[in-house]
Protein backbone atom coordinates (compact mmCIF):
# COMPACT_ATOMS: atom_id res chain seq x y z
CA UNK A 1 0.00 0.00 0.00
CA UNK A 2 1.09 3.41 -0.51
CA UNK A 3 1.14 4.54 2.38
CA UNK A 4 3.34 2.21 3.75
CA UNK A 5 5.93 3.91 1.85
CA UNK A 6 6.18 6.63 4.68
CA UNK A 7 8.39 4.35 6.45
CA UNK A 8 12.14 5.30 5.71
CA UNK A 9 13.44 1.98 6.14
CA UNK A 10 12.49 1.24 2.51
CA UNK A 11 14.33 4.30 0.78
CA UNK A 12 16.57 1.95 -1.61
CA UNK A 13 14.53 -0.76 -1.78
CA UNK A 14 12.14 -2.00 -4.87
CA UNK A 15 8.40 -1.74 -4.17
CA UNK A 16 5.35 -2.62 -6.38
CA UNK A 17 2.17 -0.75 -6.51
CA UNK A 18 -0.93 -0.24 -7.44
CA UNK A 19 -3.25 2.58 -7.13
CA UNK A 20 -5.08 5.24 -9.08
CA UNK A 21 -3.45 7.70 -10.75
CA UNK A 22 -4.24 11.45 -9.41
CA UNK A 23 -2.23 14.56 -10.78
CA UNK A 24 0.13 14.31 -13.23
CA UNK A 25 3.17 16.61 -14.14
CA UNK A 26 5.46 16.69 -17.36
CA UNK A 27 8.34 18.41 -17.02
CA UNK A 28 10.31 18.71 -20.00
CA UNK A 29 11.98 14.91 -20.03
CA UNK A 30 11.18 13.87 -16.28
CA UNK A 31 6.76 12.49 -15.41
CA UNK A 32 5.62 13.14 -12.07
CA UNK A 33 2.55 11.45 -10.83
CA UNK A 34 0.31 11.22 -7.58
CA UNK A 35 -0.37 7.68 -6.92
CA UNK A 36 -3.43 7.34 -4.80
CA UNK A 37 -5.05 4.07 -2.81
CA UNK A 38 -6.83 3.94 0.47
CA UNK A 39 -3.70 4.44 2.46
CA UNK A 40 -2.72 7.76 0.36
CA UNK A 41 -0.68 8.79 -2.16
CA UNK A 42 2.88 8.86 -3.72
CA UNK A 43 4.92 10.73 -6.08
CA UNK A 44 5.84 8.28 -8.79
CA UNK A 45 8.55 9.68 -11.08
CA UNK A 46 9.05 8.33 -14.47
CA UNK A 47 12.65 9.47 -16.25
CA UNK A 48 13.30 8.05 -19.50
CA UNK A 49 16.97 7.17 -19.01
CA UNK A 50 15.53 4.81 -16.44
CA UNK A 51 13.26 2.91 -17.97
CA UNK A 52 12.07 4.75 -21.64
CA UNK A 53 9.18 2.23 -21.70
CA UNK A 54 7.78 3.26 -18.75
CA UNK A 55 8.14 6.52 -19.13
CA UNK A 56 6.54 6.85 -22.92
CA UNK A 57 3.36 4.68 -21.18
CA UNK A 58 3.41 7.49 -18.60
CA UNK A 59 3.29 10.29 -21.35
CA UNK A 60 -0.60 8.86 -22.13
CA UNK A 61 -1.70 8.16 -17.92
CA UNK A 62 -4.68 10.00 -17.52
CA UNK A 63 -6.91 11.09 -14.35
CA UNK A 64 -8.12 7.98 -12.28
CA UNK A 65 -6.33 5.37 -14.92
CA UNK A 66 -5.76 2.28 -13.15
CA UNK A 67 -1.77 1.70 -12.85
CA UNK A 68 0.47 -1.16 -11.54
CA UNK A 69 3.85 0.28 -11.02
CA UNK A 70 7.64 -1.02 -9.75
CA UNK A 71 10.37 0.95 -8.75
CA UNK A 72 12.53 2.28 -6.12
CA UNK A 73 11.92 4.34 -3.47
CA UNK A 74 14.52 6.79 -3.38
CA UNK A 75 15.06 9.64 -0.96
CA UNK A 76 13.65 13.43 -2.37
CA UNK A 77 16.15 16.20 -3.07
CA UNK A 78 16.07 18.69 -0.29
CA UNK A 79 13.60 21.50 -1.49
CA UNK A 80 11.22 19.64 -2.91
CA UNK A 81 9.90 17.88 0.23
CA UNK A 82 6.47 17.98 0.73
CA UNK A 83 5.49 18.07 4.48
CA UNK A 84 2.10 18.12 3.67
CA UNK A 85 1.85 14.26 3.05
CA UNK A 86 3.44 11.71 4.93
CA UNK A 87 5.26 10.01 2.00
CA UNK A 88 6.09 13.82 1.53
CA UNK A 89 10.16 12.95 1.59
CA UNK A 90 10.34 10.09 -0.89
CA UNK A 91 9.81 9.12 -4.33
CA UNK A 92 9.37 6.16 -6.05
CA UNK A 93 11.69 6.01 -9.19
CA UNK A 94 9.34 3.96 -11.56
CA UNK A 95 11.50 1.14 -14.06
CA UNK A 96 8.01 -0.05 -15.00
CA UNK A 97 4.42 0.60 -14.98
CA UNK A 98 1.03 -1.30 -16.83
CA UNK A 99 -2.10 0.62 -17.32
CA UNK A 100 -4.77 -1.98 -16.18
CA UNK A 101 -7.53 -0.43 -17.03
CA UNK A 102 -7.91 3.43 -18.22
CA UNK A 103 -10.83 6.02 -17.11
CA UNK A 104 -12.65 8.48 -18.85
CA UNK A 105 -12.61 11.96 -17.43
CA UNK A 106 -14.08 12.04 -14.35
CA UNK A 107 -16.61 15.06 -13.83
CA UNK A 108 -15.36 16.24 -10.64
CA UNK A 109 -11.78 16.00 -9.09
CA UNK A 110 -11.33 13.49 -7.12
CA UNK A 111 -10.08 15.65 -4.08
CA UNK A 112 -10.52 17.09 -0.54
CA UNK A 113 -13.04 19.66 0.44
CA UNK A 114 -14.81 19.32 -3.15
CA UNK A 115 -17.46 22.02 -3.53
CA UNK A 116 -19.62 20.27 -6.21
CA UNK A 117 -23.70 19.70 -6.38
CA UNK A 118 -24.50 16.79 -3.85
CA UNK A 119 -26.66 15.08 -6.50
CA UNK A 120 -23.74 14.81 -9.07
CA UNK A 121 -21.44 13.56 -6.13
CA UNK A 122 -24.40 10.66 -5.30
CA UNK A 123 -24.85 10.12 -8.77
CA UNK A 124 -21.01 9.06 -9.44
CA UNK A 125 -20.79 7.91 -5.62
CA UNK A 126 -17.92 5.61 -6.70
CA UNK A 127 -15.89 8.77 -7.64
CA UNK A 128 -16.90 10.29 -4.70
CA UNK A 129 -16.30 7.66 -2.49
CA UNK A 130 -12.59 7.64 -3.82
CA UNK A 131 -12.05 10.84 -2.51
CA UNK A 132 -9.96 10.99 0.68
CA UNK A 133 -11.89 12.28 3.06
CA UNK A 134 -15.14 10.33 2.27
CA UNK A 135 -12.63 7.22 2.42
CA UNK A 136 -11.68 8.38 6.19
CA UNK A 137 -15.17 9.15 6.89
CA UNK A 138 -15.93 5.36 6.21
CA UNK A 139 -13.19 3.75 7.41
CA UNK A 140 -13.78 5.72 10.63
CA UNK A 141 -17.88 4.42 10.30
CA UNK A 142 -15.60 0.35 10.18
CA UNK A 143 -13.79 1.21 13.47
CA UNK A 144 -17.07 2.63 15.32
CA UNK A 145 -18.93 -0.67 14.05
CA UNK A 146 -15.70 -2.57 15.72
CA UNK A 147 -15.60 -0.65 18.57
CA UNK A 148 -19.17 -0.79 19.30
CA UNK A 149 -18.96 -4.80 18.79
CA UNK A 150 -15.95 -5.66 20.92
CA UNK A 151 -17.49 -3.12 23.95
CA UNK A 152 -20.81 -4.97 24.13
CA UNK A 153 -19.30 -7.91 23.36
CA UNK A 154 -17.16 -7.63 26.36
CA UNK A 155 -20.28 -6.74 28.71
CA UNK A 156 -22.10 -9.92 27.77
CA UNK A 157 -24.17 -8.82 25.40
CA UNK A 158 -25.33 -11.24 22.67
CA UNK A 159 -25.89 -10.12 19.20
CA UNK A 160 -29.17 -11.44 17.31
CA UNK A 161 -30.33 -10.38 14.15
CA UNK A 162 -34.26 -9.48 13.90
CA UNK A 163 -36.46 -9.63 10.73
CA UNK A 164 -36.88 -7.48 8.05
CA UNK A 165 -40.00 -8.42 6.88
CA UNK A 166 -42.46 -8.07 9.90
CA UNK A 167 -45.91 -6.66 10.90
CA UNK A 168 -45.54 -2.95 12.24
CA UNK A 169 -43.49 -1.07 14.87
CA UNK A 170 -44.90 2.02 15.75
CA UNK A 171 -42.12 4.69 15.77
CA UNK A 172 -44.18 7.87 14.98
CA UNK A 173 -42.96 7.55 11.01
CA UNK A 174 -44.76 5.84 7.80
CA UNK A 175 -43.84 1.99 7.06
CA UNK A 176 -42.35 0.87 3.65
CA UNK A 177 -44.19 -1.84 2.93
CA UNK A 178 -43.37 -4.85 0.72
CA UNK A 179 -46.05 -6.47 -1.26
CA UNK A 180 -46.38 -10.42 -0.37
CA UNK A 181 -46.81 -11.96 -3.66
CA UNK A 182 -47.42 -15.73 -1.97
CA UNK A 183 -50.16 -13.74 0.27
CA UNK A 184 -52.19 -11.82 -2.29
CA UNK A 185 -53.18 -8.06 -1.01
CA UNK A 186 -50.87 -8.72 1.99
CA UNK A 187 -47.70 -6.61 2.51
CA UNK A 188 -45.18 -6.99 5.23
CA UNK A 189 -43.69 -3.42 7.11
CA UNK A 190 -40.05 -2.90 6.88
CA UNK A 191 -38.88 -2.42 10.85
CA UNK A 192 -38.59 1.47 11.65
CA UNK A 193 -36.92 -0.16 14.72
CA UNK A 194 -36.60 -3.82 16.37
CA UNK A 195 -38.40 -2.64 18.92
CA UNK A 196 -40.80 -5.41 19.62
CA UNK A 197 -38.65 -8.57 19.11
CA UNK A 198 -35.82 -6.84 21.28
CA UNK A 199 -38.84 -6.94 23.95
CA UNK A 200 -39.63 -10.53 23.01
CA UNK A 201 -35.99 -11.21 23.19
CA UNK A 202 -36.31 -10.33 26.67
CA UNK A 203 -38.95 -12.62 27.41
CA UNK A 204 -36.80 -15.36 25.82
CA UNK A 205 -34.29 -14.81 27.69
CA UNK A 206 -31.42 -12.98 26.36
CA UNK A 207 -31.02 -10.74 29.21
CA UNK A 208 -28.49 -8.63 27.27
CA UNK A 209 -29.05 -8.06 23.48
CA UNK A 210 -27.85 -5.72 20.96
CA UNK A 211 -27.38 -5.29 16.89
CA UNK A 212 -26.35 -2.98 14.64
CA UNK A 213 -29.93 -2.57 13.00
CA UNK A 214 -30.91 -1.48 9.91
CA UNK A 215 -34.14 0.81 10.18
CA UNK A 216 -36.75 1.98 7.46
CA UNK A 217 -39.18 4.86 8.42
CA UNK A 218 -40.76 7.17 5.37
CA UNK A 219 -40.71 10.69 7.03
CA UNK A 220 -39.32 13.70 5.95
CA UNK A 221 -35.61 13.59 5.17
CA UNK A 222 -33.10 15.95 6.63
CA UNK A 223 -29.53 16.51 7.60
CA UNK A 224 -29.72 13.99 9.90
CA UNK A 225 -32.53 11.83 8.87
CA UNK A 226 -32.46 8.87 6.15
CA UNK A 227 -34.99 6.56 5.14
CA UNK A 228 -32.52 3.87 5.75
CA UNK A 229 -30.60 4.17 8.65
CA UNK A 230 -28.90 2.29 11.22
CA UNK A 231 -28.92 1.82 14.91
CA UNK A 232 -26.82 0.59 17.62
CA UNK A 233 -30.00 -1.12 19.79
CA UNK A 234 -30.11 -2.56 22.97
CA UNK A 235 -32.14 -4.27 25.79
CA UNK A 236 -31.57 -5.27 29.03
CA UNK A 237 -33.48 -7.39 31.77
CA UNK A 238 -33.44 -6.80 35.08
CA UNK A 239 -32.23 -3.63 34.69
CA UNK A 240 -33.08 0.02 36.12
CA UNK A 241 -32.59 3.29 34.64
CA UNK A 242 -29.30 4.16 35.93
CA UNK A 243 -27.75 0.71 34.99
CA UNK A 244 -28.59 1.51 31.08
CA UNK A 245 -27.10 5.21 31.28
CA UNK A 246 -23.92 3.96 32.84
CA UNK A 247 -23.76 1.14 30.08
CA UNK A 248 -24.13 3.73 27.49
CA UNK A 249 -21.77 6.19 28.91
CA UNK A 250 -19.08 3.36 28.87
CA UNK A 251 -19.69 2.56 25.48
CA UNK A 252 -19.21 6.09 24.60
CA UNK A 253 -15.93 6.18 26.70
CA UNK A 254 -14.77 3.64 25.00
CA UNK A 255 -15.85 4.72 21.03
CA UNK A 256 -14.17 7.92 21.64
CA UNK A 257 -10.86 6.26 23.02
CA UNK A 258 -11.34 3.93 20.15
CA UNK A 259 -11.66 6.03 17.30
CA UNK A 260 -10.83 9.43 18.19
CA UNK A 261 -7.91 8.34 20.71
CA UNK A 262 -9.47 11.37 22.97
CA UNK A 263 -10.82 10.25 27.06
CA UNK A 264 -14.57 11.28 28.00
CA UNK A 265 -15.07 12.20 30.95
CA UNK A 266 -18.37 10.41 32.85
CA UNK A 267 -20.82 10.09 33.79
CA UNK A 268 -22.30 12.69 31.66
CA UNK A 269 -24.69 15.18 32.81
CA UNK A 270 -28.74 14.92 33.47
CA UNK A 271 -31.21 17.66 32.70
CA UNK A 272 -34.84 16.73 33.19
CA UNK A 273 -37.36 17.32 29.79
CA UNK A 274 -38.83 20.62 32.15
CA UNK A 275 -35.25 21.69 32.68
CA UNK A 276 -33.94 21.53 29.27
CA UNK A 277 -37.13 23.51 28.07
CA UNK A 278 -36.75 26.11 30.22
CA UNK A 279 -33.03 26.81 30.07
CA UNK A 280 -32.59 26.06 26.42
CA UNK A 281 -35.68 26.00 24.75
CA UNK A 282 -35.19 22.80 23.37
CA UNK A 283 -34.83 18.86 24.17
CA UNK A 284 -31.66 18.55 22.50
CA UNK A 285 -29.90 21.39 24.09
CA UNK A 286 -26.39 22.10 22.88
CA UNK A 287 -24.64 23.12 26.13
CA UNK A 288 -21.27 23.82 24.41
CA UNK A 289 -22.50 27.25 25.13
CA UNK A 290 -24.38 29.45 27.83
CA UNK A 291 -26.49 32.09 26.23
CA UNK A 292 -29.93 30.59 28.47
CA UNK A 293 -33.21 31.70 28.30
CA UNK A 294 -34.00 33.57 31.34
CA UNK A 295 -37.26 33.41 32.26
CA UNK A 296 -38.26 37.94 32.99
CA UNK A 297 -41.80 37.36 33.39
CA UNK A 298 -41.93 38.25 37.44
CA UNK A 299 -40.20 41.24 36.71
CA UNK A 300 -42.61 42.75 33.78
CA UNK A 301 -45.69 40.97 35.54
CA UNK A 302 -47.39 44.55 35.97
CA UNK A 303 -45.80 46.78 33.05
CA UNK A 304 -47.17 49.31 31.72
CA UNK A 305 -46.21 47.57 28.22
CA UNK A 306 -49.43 45.61 26.52
CA UNK A 307 -47.20 43.06 24.59
CA UNK A 308 -45.33 41.98 28.09
CA UNK A 309 -48.67 42.42 30.52
CA UNK A 310 -51.07 40.23 28.59
CA UNK A 311 -48.88 37.85 27.22
CA UNK A 312 -48.57 36.69 31.40
CA UNK A 313 -52.14 37.75 32.00
CA UNK A 314 -52.94 34.67 29.42
CA UNK A 315 -50.80 32.65 31.02
CA UNK A 316 -47.54 33.22 28.91
CA UNK A 317 -43.93 34.33 29.85
CA UNK A 318 -41.62 36.67 28.40
CA UNK A 319 -38.56 35.44 28.10
CA UNK A 320 -34.99 36.73 27.15
CA UNK A 321 -31.69 36.04 26.06
CA UNK A 322 -28.34 37.81 25.90
CA UNK A 323 -26.42 38.82 22.46
CA UNK A 324 -23.00 39.19 24.18
CA UNK A 325 -21.10 42.75 22.71
CA UNK A 326 -23.77 43.14 20.18
CA UNK A 327 -25.53 46.46 21.85
CA UNK A 328 -24.36 48.16 18.07
CA UNK A 329 -26.76 46.04 16.05
CA UNK A 330 -28.43 48.22 13.33
CA UNK A 331 -32.35 47.65 13.16
CA UNK A 332 -31.46 46.08 9.85
CA UNK A 333 -29.01 42.93 12.19
CA UNK A 334 -32.03 42.97 14.50
CA UNK A 335 -34.80 42.25 11.86
CA UNK A 336 -33.04 39.59 10.60
CA UNK A 337 -33.12 37.99 14.25
CA UNK A 338 -36.43 38.94 14.73
CA UNK A 339 -36.77 36.81 11.19
CA UNK A 340 -35.31 33.44 13.34
CA UNK A 341 -37.95 33.78 16.50
CA UNK A 342 -41.09 34.36 13.84
CA UNK A 343 -40.43 31.19 12.21
CA UNK A 344 -40.94 29.41 15.30
CA UNK A 345 -44.53 31.55 15.97
CA UNK A 346 -43.05 34.53 17.83
CA UNK A 347 -45.36 37.43 16.88
CA UNK A 348 -41.96 39.46 17.54
CA UNK A 349 -38.40 40.13 18.92
CA UNK A 350 -37.79 43.20 21.14
CA UNK A 351 -34.28 44.22 21.63
CA UNK A 352 -32.58 46.20 24.42
CA UNK A 353 -29.19 46.76 24.34
CA UNK A 354 -26.90 47.68 27.49
CA UNK A 355 -24.63 50.90 27.77
CA UNK A 356 -23.40 52.77 30.91
CA UNK A 357 -24.80 56.28 32.05
CA UNK A 358 -22.97 59.04 33.46
CA UNK A 359 -23.12 57.72 37.26
CA UNK A 360 -21.79 53.69 35.95
CA UNK A 361 -24.89 52.19 36.09
CA UNK A 362 -25.82 49.70 33.29
CA UNK A 363 -28.93 51.09 31.40
CA UNK A 364 -30.97 49.39 29.06
CA UNK A 365 -32.02 51.28 25.48
CA UNK A 366 -34.99 49.97 23.47
CA UNK A 367 -38.09 51.05 21.41
CA UNK A 368 -39.95 50.02 23.90
CA UNK A 369 -38.28 52.21 26.65
CA UNK A 370 -40.75 54.68 26.97
CA UNK A 371 -43.32 51.42 27.81
CA UNK A 372 -41.21 50.39 30.51
CA UNK A 373 -40.58 52.28 34.01
CA UNK A 374 -36.91 52.73 35.35
CA UNK A 375 -37.25 49.65 37.62
CA UNK A 376 -38.45 47.43 34.93
CA UNK A 377 -35.21 48.13 32.64
CA UNK A 378 -33.03 47.95 35.55
CA UNK A 379 -34.90 44.18 36.40
CA UNK A 380 -34.05 42.99 33.37
CA UNK A 381 -30.46 43.91 33.27
CA UNK A 382 -30.26 42.63 36.44
CA UNK A 383 -32.18 39.42 35.84
CA UNK A 384 -30.50 38.46 32.75
CA UNK A 385 -26.94 39.17 33.46
CA UNK A 386 -26.05 41.71 30.79
CA UNK A 387 -23.15 43.71 30.80
CA UNK A 388 -22.76 47.19 29.04
CA UNK A 389 -21.95 46.48 25.12
CA UNK A 390 -24.60 43.49 25.59
CA UNK A 391 -28.23 43.23 23.45
CA UNK A 392 -30.97 41.71 25.30
CA UNK A 393 -33.62 40.16 23.28
CA UNK A 394 -36.94 39.71 24.33
CA UNK A 395 -40.14 37.27 22.92
CA UNK A 396 -43.48 37.31 24.66
CA UNK A 397 -46.10 34.98 24.17
CA UNK A 398 -47.17 31.43 24.84
CA UNK A 399 -44.59 29.20 26.96
CA UNK A 400 -43.95 26.63 23.96
CA UNK A 401 -43.86 29.68 21.37
CA UNK A 402 -41.19 31.66 23.45
CA UNK A 403 -39.11 28.89 24.86
CA UNK A 404 -38.30 27.70 21.13
CA UNK A 405 -37.94 30.81 19.31
CA UNK A 406 -35.39 31.93 21.66
CA UNK A 407 -33.93 28.68 21.65
CA UNK A 408 -33.46 28.64 18.75
CA UNK A 409 -32.44 32.41 18.27
CA UNK A 410 -30.04 31.19 20.66
CA UNK A 411 -28.36 28.35 18.30
CA UNK A 412 -28.73 30.80 14.78
CA UNK A 413 -26.66 33.47 17.06
CA UNK A 414 -24.34 31.25 18.87
CA UNK A 415 -22.80 29.89 15.48
CA UNK A 416 -22.85 33.11 14.01
CA UNK A 417 -20.93 34.98 16.98
CA UNK A 418 -18.81 31.43 17.14
CA UNK A 419 -19.38 31.00 20.87
CA UNK A 420 -19.25 26.71 19.72
CA UNK A 421 -16.49 25.76 20.70
CA UNK A 422 -16.28 22.89 17.21
CA UNK A 423 -13.87 20.51 19.20
CA UNK A 424 -15.55 19.69 22.69
CA UNK A 425 -18.18 17.00 22.74
CA UNK A 426 -21.02 18.05 24.72
CA UNK A 427 -22.64 14.71 26.17
CA UNK A 428 -26.21 14.73 28.18
CA UNK A 429 -29.39 12.70 29.22
CA UNK A 430 -32.67 13.86 28.69
CA UNK A 431 -35.14 12.37 31.19
CA UNK A 432 -38.28 12.62 32.39
CA UNK A 433 -39.79 13.28 29.53
CA UNK A 434 -44.48 13.83 28.89
CA UNK A 435 -45.54 10.34 28.75
CA UNK A 436 -48.20 11.52 25.90
CA UNK A 437 -48.67 14.23 23.71
CA UNK A 438 -52.01 15.64 21.89
CA UNK A 439 -51.65 14.83 18.03
CA UNK A 440 -53.67 17.83 16.60
CA UNK A 441 -53.62 16.05 13.34
CA UNK A 442 -55.08 12.67 14.57
CA UNK A 443 -57.00 14.52 17.35
CA UNK A 444 -56.40 12.28 20.27
CA UNK A 445 -52.71 11.16 22.66
CA UNK A 446 -50.35 9.44 21.04
CA UNK A 447 -47.33 8.30 22.97
CA UNK A 448 -44.03 10.48 23.10
CA UNK A 449 -41.75 7.41 22.81
CA UNK A 450 -43.99 4.66 22.02
CA UNK A 451 -46.34 2.44 23.72
CA UNK A 452 -44.26 0.36 25.41
CA UNK A 453 -42.73 2.74 27.42
CA UNK A 454 -43.69 2.83 31.31
CA UNK A 455 -44.66 5.54 33.36
CA UNK A 456 -42.91 7.11 35.93
CA UNK A 457 -44.10 5.00 38.88
CA UNK A 458 -44.79 8.49 41.07
CA UNK A 459 -47.27 9.86 37.78
CA UNK A 460 -49.01 6.45 36.90
CA UNK A 461 -52.43 7.28 38.67
CA UNK A 462 -52.64 10.30 36.55
CA UNK A 463 -53.54 8.46 33.58
CA UNK A 464 -56.82 8.50 33.73
CA UNK A 465 -57.36 11.60 34.83
CA UNK A 466 -54.20 14.24 33.64
CA UNK A 467 -52.53 12.38 31.47
CA UNK A 468 -50.80 15.03 29.59
CA UNK A 469 -49.01 15.79 33.46
CA UNK A 470 -48.02 12.35 33.30
CA UNK A 471 -43.94 11.43 33.17
CA UNK A 472 -42.48 8.63 31.67
CA UNK A 473 -39.24 7.10 32.11
CA UNK A 474 -37.56 8.12 28.86
CA UNK A 475 -34.04 9.28 28.48
CA UNK A 476 -32.54 10.44 25.44
CA UNK A 477 -28.77 10.84 24.69
CA UNK A 478 -27.72 14.30 23.38
CA UNK A 479 -24.50 15.01 21.44
CA UNK A 480 -23.74 18.79 20.81
CA UNK A 481 -27.37 19.81 19.99
CA UNK A 482 -28.20 16.18 17.76
CA UNK A 483 -30.67 13.52 19.71
CA UNK A 484 -28.30 10.99 19.20
CA UNK A 485 -30.45 8.00 21.33
CA UNK A 486 -33.60 7.45 23.17
CA UNK A 487 -34.60 5.03 24.91
CA UNK A 488 -37.01 4.11 28.11
CA UNK A 489 -37.73 1.09 30.93
CA UNK A 490 -40.86 -0.71 29.59
CA UNK A 491 -43.86 -1.78 30.32
CA UNK A 492 -43.92 -5.58 31.44
CA UNK A 493 -47.74 -5.58 32.94
CA UNK A 494 -50.36 -6.58 30.94
CA UNK A 495 -52.65 -4.36 33.12
CA UNK A 496 -50.59 -1.47 33.19
CA UNK A 497 -49.81 -1.78 29.26
CA UNK A 498 -53.76 -2.32 28.81
CA UNK A 499 -54.16 1.22 30.68
CA UNK A 500 -51.62 2.80 28.53
CA UNK A 501 -53.59 1.65 25.53
CA UNK A 502 -56.90 2.75 26.91
CA UNK A 503 -55.10 5.97 27.22
CA UNK A 504 -54.24 5.99 23.50
CA UNK A 505 -57.33 5.12 22.47
CA UNK A 506 -56.78 1.28 21.30
CA UNK A 507 -59.44 -0.50 22.11
CA UNK A 508 -58.81 -3.99 23.43
CA UNK A 509 -59.96 -5.61 19.96
CA UNK A 510 -57.47 -2.88 18.20
CA UNK A 511 -54.17 -3.70 21.00
CA UNK A 512 -55.25 -7.51 20.38
CA UNK A 513 -54.68 -7.11 16.59
CA UNK A 514 -52.01 -4.73 16.53
CA UNK A 515 -49.89 -6.03 19.40
CA UNK A 516 -51.70 -9.33 20.44
CA UNK A 517 -48.61 -11.68 20.22
CA UNK A 518 -46.57 -9.03 22.40
CA UNK A 519 -49.26 -9.17 24.89
CA UNK A 520 -49.45 -12.82 24.85
CA UNK A 521 -45.70 -13.42 25.51
CA UNK A 522 -45.86 -11.00 28.78
CA UNK A 523 -48.57 -13.81 29.59
CA UNK A 524 -45.39 -16.01 30.11
CA UNK A 525 -42.92 -14.61 32.60
CA UNK A 526 -41.58 -10.91 31.34
CA UNK A 527 -38.86 -10.07 33.22
CA UNK A 528 -38.68 -6.26 33.68
CA UNK A 529 -36.75 -4.80 31.17
CA UNK A 530 -34.89 -1.47 29.27
CA UNK A 531 -33.39 -0.03 26.85
CA UNK A 532 -31.85 2.14 24.22
CA UNK A 533 -31.09 3.03 20.58
CA UNK A 534 -28.21 4.95 19.70
CA UNK A 535 -28.53 6.32 15.86
CA UNK A 536 -25.27 5.02 14.63
CA UNK A 537 -25.11 7.24 11.49
CA UNK A 538 -25.24 10.43 13.54
CA UNK A 539 -23.03 9.10 16.04
CA UNK A 540 -20.28 8.46 13.24
CA UNK A 541 -21.48 11.92 11.86
CA UNK A 542 -20.55 13.70 14.92
CA UNK A 543 -17.12 11.66 15.33
CA UNK A 544 -16.34 12.91 11.96
CA UNK A 545 -16.81 16.62 12.34
CA UNK A 546 -19.54 16.35 9.71
CA UNK A 547 -22.59 17.64 8.99
CA UNK A 548 -24.78 15.81 7.31
CA UNK A 549 -25.09 11.63 7.91
CA UNK A 550 -24.97 11.52 4.23
CA UNK A 551 -21.51 11.60 4.53
CA UNK A 552 -21.07 8.41 6.40
CA UNK A 553 -23.09 6.44 5.11
CA UNK A 554 -21.63 4.68 1.90
CA UNK A 555 -24.66 4.83 -0.84
CA UNK A 556 -27.22 7.18 0.90
CA UNK A 557 -30.65 9.16 -0.71
CA UNK A 558 -30.88 12.24 -1.42
CA UNK A 559 -33.43 14.63 0.97
CA UNK A 560 -36.12 13.19 -1.60
CA UNK A 561 -35.68 10.02 -1.32
CA UNK A 562 -34.08 8.58 -4.34
CA UNK A 563 -30.88 7.26 -5.75
CA UNK A 564 -29.37 9.48 -8.18
CA UNK A 565 -26.66 6.46 -8.86
CA UNK A 566 -29.23 3.77 -9.59
CA UNK A 567 -32.00 5.67 -9.98
CA UNK A 568 -34.11 3.46 -7.24
CA UNK A 569 -37.04 3.57 -6.62
CA UNK A 570 -37.92 2.20 -9.74
CA UNK A 571 -40.93 1.22 -12.06
CA UNK A 572 -42.09 -2.63 -12.25
CA UNK A 573 -42.64 -3.95 -14.91
CA UNK A 574 -46.37 -5.50 -15.80
CA UNK A 575 -45.95 -8.82 -15.06
CA UNK A 576 -44.44 -8.30 -11.56
CA UNK A 577 -47.07 -5.83 -11.00
CA UNK A 578 -49.52 -8.63 -11.60
CA UNK A 579 -47.86 -11.52 -9.74
CA UNK A 580 -48.05 -8.95 -7.20
CA UNK A 581 -51.59 -8.25 -7.17
CA UNK A 582 -50.87 -4.71 -7.57
CA UNK A 583 -52.44 -2.19 -9.66
CA UNK A 584 -51.05 1.14 -9.89
CA UNK A 585 -53.46 4.05 -10.65
CA UNK A 586 -53.07 7.72 -11.43
CA UNK A 587 -49.21 7.36 -11.29
CA UNK A 588 -49.63 10.00 -14.78
CA UNK A 589 -46.90 9.95 -16.87
CA UNK A 590 -44.09 8.59 -13.77
CA UNK A 591 -45.92 5.26 -13.35
CA UNK A 592 -45.98 1.57 -14.82
CA UNK A 593 -49.86 1.72 -14.78
CA UNK A 594 -51.83 -1.66 -15.29
CA UNK A 595 -55.11 0.68 -16.44
P1 LIG B 1 -36.14 6.48 18.22
O1 LIG B 1 -37.27 6.47 17.28
O2 LIG B 1 -36.00 7.67 19.11
O3 LIG B 1 -36.22 5.25 19.23
O4 LIG B 1 -34.79 6.26 17.44
C1 LIG B 1 -33.53 6.14 18.12
C2 LIG B 1 -32.47 6.96 17.40
O5 LIG B 1 -32.37 6.59 16.03
C3 LIG B 1 -31.95 7.71 15.27
N1 LIG B 1 -32.89 7.95 14.17
C4 LIG B 1 -32.53 8.22 12.90
N2 LIG B 1 -31.34 8.35 12.33
C5 LIG B 1 -31.29 8.61 11.01
N3 LIG B 1 -32.38 8.73 10.22
C6 LIG B 1 -33.62 8.61 10.75
N4 LIG B 1 -34.69 8.71 9.95
C7 LIG B 1 -33.74 8.35 12.15
N5 LIG B 1 -34.79 8.17 12.99
C8 LIG B 1 -34.25 7.94 14.21
C9 LIG B 1 -31.89 8.89 16.21
C10 LIG B 1 -32.75 8.44 17.36
O6 LIG B 1 -32.39 9.05 18.58
N6 LIG B 1 -37.08 1.68 19.46
C11 LIG B 1 -36.73 3.00 20.00
C12 LIG B 1 -35.56 2.93 20.92
C13 LIG B 1 -35.82 2.28 22.24
O7 LIG B 1 -36.80 2.64 22.90
O8 LIG B 1 -35.03 1.40 22.62
C14 LIG B 1 -36.42 3.94 18.83
O9 LIG B 1 -36.28 3.55 17.70
O10 LIG B 1 -30.55 9.09 16.63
Amino acid sequence: MVGELADEALIGKEVVLAGWVGRRRDLGGLIFIDLRDRSGIVQVVFNPETSPAAHSIAEKLGSEDVISVSGVVVERPPGTVNPSIPTGKIDVVADFLEVLSKSKTPPFYITENLDVDEVLRLRYRYLDLRRPDMQRNIILRHRLTMAVRNYLDSEGFIEVETPMFIKSTPEGARDYVVPSRVNPGKFFALPQSPQIFKQILMVSGFDKYFQLARCFRDEDLRADRQPEFTQIDIEMSFVDRDDILALIEGLMAHCVKEVLGKQLSTPFPRMSYAEAMKRYGSDKPDIRFGMEIVDISDVVKDSGFGVFRNAIGEGGMVGAIVAPSCSDYSRQQVKELENVVKEFGAAGLISAAVSRNEEGEEILTSQVSKFLTDAELSGIARTTGAKEGDLVLIVAGSQDIVLESLGRLRLHLGSKLDLIPEEEMAFVWITEFPMFEFSQEEQRLVAVHHPFTSPLEEDMDLIETEPLNMRANIYDLVLNGVELGSGSIRIHRRDVQERVFTALGLSEEEAKEKFGFLLEAFEYGAPPHGGIAIGFDRMAMLFAGRKTIRDVIAFPKTQKAVCPMTGAPGNLSEEQLKELHIRVVNMGKIGTSSD
